[in-house]
């Protein structure tokens, strides 16, 4: 066995068992694990996690997708770890249906504007979907779509007051608790592919790696969640909104959006890597643009690229 499946198996004794002998564990393997971001109590005899972790598991993953879903997906892959799920997702992009990849870990998530996306062992949903798109109309929807999809998907097991700060990031009470990475790439044997990835703070409890502020679902709710559970939701909701794509409707689509709008009426500051200036946010229009209205100026402004930064100002 390799190193690395040798430390998977460890990782999934210790969220099985509740307290393991210490003559029984491989030292070096418990240090990997620790430094990975597991919080676990080691004494003389033997050692526990501290917090309750459900690993990720195919079969749990699909116990709550139903069939129609289920048959849309043709991989589901689950892995202890690997840099990004969105790089080597599309490293094995495959055309038609939906391939999906789930890990407890990453050792260089990418976030939006080059930033790194901290991702501590099973802490977390680190989640990429990959699928080929014929009819490329909505697809700078995507990302916008997605994270409607997200907040929809909480919501079904009882997550309310979810906001999306415009392209895609989920607040809960002006706190970052998901951020999306939308990817496209054209390959000449397979059309146009596209990767969402979706980092979703879940059970995370500290982390000072974190340049912003953050918020987890258990913060949200008091309680760990189970991941397995979660992604199914989340797929369930994505893939029916990437399926329609082409056909979807713009109204509902905007009325959606409305209801989540975190940055609606706010006065922000908008950084496009050139020069910062303030205005004011007024929704979106529907090609998914920010409208914004600038300090003495009458006119709405469209803002397209999700490379620039805007922050609500307090
Ligand atoms: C953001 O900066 O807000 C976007 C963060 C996206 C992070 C997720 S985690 C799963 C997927 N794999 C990556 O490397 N990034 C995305």
């Amino acid at each position: 066995m390799t190193n690395l499946n040798s430390e998977y198996q460890l990782f999934k004794s210790l969220c099985h068992c509740v307290n393991l002998k210490s003559s029984t564990i491989d030292n070096t393997l418990l240090k990997q694990i620790k430094r990975k971001g597991l919080n676990i109590s080691i004494s003389a005899n033997s050692c526990s996690l501290i917090e309750p972790v459900i690993p990720l598991s195919e079969n749990e993953i699909k116990k709550n997708l139903n069939a129609t879903i289920e048959e849309e997906i043709e991989h589901l892959i689950v892995l202890y770890q690997t840099d990004s799920t969105n790089k080597t997702i599309l490293k094995q992009a495959s055309k038609g249906l939906f391939s999906v990849l789930v890990t407890e870990y990453q050792t260089a998530g990418q976030g939006r504007r080059t930033k790194l996306w901290h991702s501590p062992l099973a802490a977390n949903l680190y989640m990429s979907v990959q699928f080929t798109l014929q009819d490329t109309k909505n697809a700078q929807l995507l990302p916008l779509l997605t994270a409607i999809s997200i907040c929809n998907a909480l919501k079904n097991i009882g997550i309310t007051g979810l906001q999306i700060k415009w392209p895609n990031d989920i607040y809960y009470k002006g706190k970052k608790l998901a951020g999306i990475l939308v990817e496209c790439q054209h390959k000449p044997t397979l059309g146009s592919i596209f990767v969402i990835g979706i980092g979703l703070n879940v059970n995370m409890k500290i982390n000072d790696k974190i340049d912003q502020e953050w918020t987890s679902l258990y913060y949200v709710k008091n309680k760990y969640f189970d991941r397995n559970q979660i992604i199914s939701e989340i797929l369930s909701e994505l893939v029916v909104q990437c399926r329609q794509l082409d056909t979807l409707n713009l109204d509902l689509f905007m009325e959606q959006w409305s209801l989540y709008d975190y940055l609606h009426g706010k006065p922000i500051l908008i950084d496009d890597n050139e020069q910062t200036f303030n205005a004011v946010a007024h929704g979106i229009s529907k090609d998914g643009a920010l409208l914004i209205k600038e300090h003495k100026k009458s006119e709405l402004k469209k803002l397209y690229s999700a490379e620039v930064s805007i922050k609500a100002k307090k």
